[in-house]
């Protein structure tokens, strides 16, 4: 079994991963609320928190799991990229159960998590495939045709999709994080009340031609929010938030249908914290089902970070033997 840690940004994680992608425990403490108040993530409290957590966290995914550290064969962890200071207290904390036993360290991209976690429990995605990341730093579209590693077809040119669900969710007063905010609210909302732009970038010449901009469609919401004035944009909040969703959702499925038709696959999997969003998750099962390829939409929790999606991304990485991952650095710009 596969012991995995993940503490890139502000939860604290830890799973009990198979060699063949069974998920034995998937272990999530959320820092959510404590960071609530600043309207987003402060790096030096996740990393405080993390110390605080960790321990007790990896305790409860063995326990969960019924497994103890005997029955762990290698330590997987997030190497990056991520936040550096909350990045090197997973690292450390792998270090050192994988030293204390002289087990392999695995250090995995995170990224390569997000692309990976279809490939987890009993109906594992097959490659080729194509996927779509979305998250709160990072939102591409790969090609996989060997789950050891993953071929950029396209990426963000500014924000994130996720960043632009928190911007937005800011701007129209819905706290933090973001994403689910809106995510709930644009269910009484009219996706179609306000037209927001889809920006669909060309590129420079080496990015693919499938490319993503959302920086655009946030300054387009505070202006719309402004015109509107406090009091109607207040009372039109939903239409707001389900109109932006649409336009975020619309230029994610547009591109993620390019990528499959020009792929050529018919395997298509999703991935990232903005995963979770309902809204793309229909929009991508109708697109596939159009275009007669099959979906892979990981369950909400193997979607937003987690480190079972670390564990799986370990069964297709190289381990590094003892004792030559302990001067190993983290890497808050991996690749
Ligand atoms: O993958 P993730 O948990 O962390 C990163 O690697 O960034 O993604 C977090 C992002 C946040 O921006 C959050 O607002 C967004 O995912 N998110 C959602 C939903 N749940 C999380 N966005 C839209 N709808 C959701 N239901
Ligand atoms: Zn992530």
């Amino acid at each position: 079994m596969i012991l995995a840690i993940e503490t890139s940004c502000d939860d604290t994680c830890a799973a009990v991963v198979g060699h063949r992608g069974e998920i034995h425990s998937n272990e999530i403490a959320s820092q959510g609320l404590l960071h609530e108040r600043y309207g987003g993530v402060v790096p030096e409290i996740a990393s405080r928190r993390h110390l605080e957590l960790v321990d007790a966290v990896v305790a409860d995914a063995l326990e969960d799991a019924g497994a103890a550290l005997d029955d762990v064969d290698s330590v997987a962890v997030t190497r990056g990229p991520g936040l550096i200071g909350a990045l090197l207290v997973g690292l450390s904390s792998a270090k050192a159960l994988a030293a204390a036993r002289r087990l392999p360290l695995v250090p995995v991209d995170h990224l390569h998590g997000h692309v990976v976690a279809s490939t987890l429990g009993p109906d594992p995605i097959e490659p080729p495939y194509v996927c779509l990341v979305a998250s709160g730093g990072h939102t591409f579209v790969a090609r996989v045709d060997d789950p050891a590693s993953y071929a950029i077809l396209g990426q963000t040119l500014d924000d994130a999709a996720g960043e632009a669900f928190d911007k937005g969710a800011r701007i129209l007063g819905l706290g933090y994080p973001g994403g689910p905010a809106i995510d709930r609210l644009a269910r009484e909302g009219d996706p179609r009340a306000f037209g927001f732009p889809r920006s669909l970038p060309k590129g420079g010449e080496d990015s693919g031609g499938l490319d993503f901009s959302f920086s655009g469609l946030k300054t387009s919401l505070l202006y719309r929010a402004r015109d509107l004035g406090e009091r109607e944009s207040e009372r039109r909040r939903a239409d707001l938030a389900a109109s932006y969703q649409a336009a975020i959702v619309d230029s994610l499925t547009t591109r993620l249908g390019e990528a499959i038709e020009r792929e050529g696959v018919r395997n298509v999997a999703l991935g990232g914290g903005v995963a979770a969003n309902s809204a793309l998750r229909a929009a991508a099962a109708s697109l596939c089902e159009r275009l007669g390829t099959r979906l892979w939409t990981p369950a909400r929790e193997l979607c937003t970070d987690n480190a079972a999606m670390i564990g799986a991304a370990a069964r297709f990485s190289p381990q590094v033997a003892y004792p030559g991952y302990l001067a190993l650095d983290a890497s808050a710009r991996l690749g």
